[in-house]
């Protein structure tokens, strides 16, 4: 597998869009690619700044494992998809851009537990996952998480997470980002 360095890591995200973009996305009725687009799209709706956009487009990159060279994988503390994405960009993004994609399966338990009407938004599919990921927070989770940088980076991911699941929403293409992408990328 190739090695990745601050010239070809948007090459690498690009190339992971357009192979594996078109797979679904576990139980939505959305494509995985549809997904992240329709995430990073709510994001310059709500006009978050470039790092939430692309916090938001690359969120669920962690999903293809496979994808990312071992080296970023081994520091990972698990296999869970936010934490493998998270590791395989920490290097090459600021930490705006790399925390909201970390903690953003946590940030729905956290979610779960303080706005019941989050609750109502969630899929069947990602509320079948919230069993499997501990369910939501208690007190003590909670104010731990309260204590995070980006909180609120992080929730306002997760509800562009939670949007971001219309087969009818039409949405630009992975190369209108590509442009934030790179001004992002540290050298
Ligand atoms: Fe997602």
């Amino acid at each position: 597998m190739v090695k990745i360095t601050s010239e070809n890591i948007v090459d690498l995200i690009q190339d992971i869009f357009e192979r594996r973009g078109a797979e679904s996305y576990l139980g939505e009725q959305v494509t995985m690619s549809q997904h992240m687009l329709q995430a990073a799209q709510c994001a310059e709706e709500a006009g978050a700044d470039h790092t939430q956009i692309v916090a938001a487009l690359l969120h669920d990159i962690g999903h293809y494992k496979n994808e990312i060279p071992e080296s970023s994988l081994s520091n990972g503390v698990n296999n869970y998809h936010e934490e493998v994405g998270a590791n395989f960009l920490e290097e090459y993004f600021p930490a705006s851009v790399v925390e909201p994609i970390r903690q953003h399966v946590e940030a729905k338990r956290y979610l779960c537990a303080v706005r019941p009407e989050y609750f109502m938004r969630l899929s069947p599919a990602s509320i079948n996952t919230l069993n499997l990921q501990g369910g939501p927070m208690n007190e003590k989770e909670i104010r731990e998480f309260e204590k995070n940088d980006y909180l609120e980076q992080c929730v306002n991911l997760r509800y562009w997470d939670e949007k971001a699941k219309d087969p009818e929403r039409k949405c630009a293409s992975f190369s209108y980002y590509r442009p934030l992408i790179e001004s992002l990328v540290k050298n």
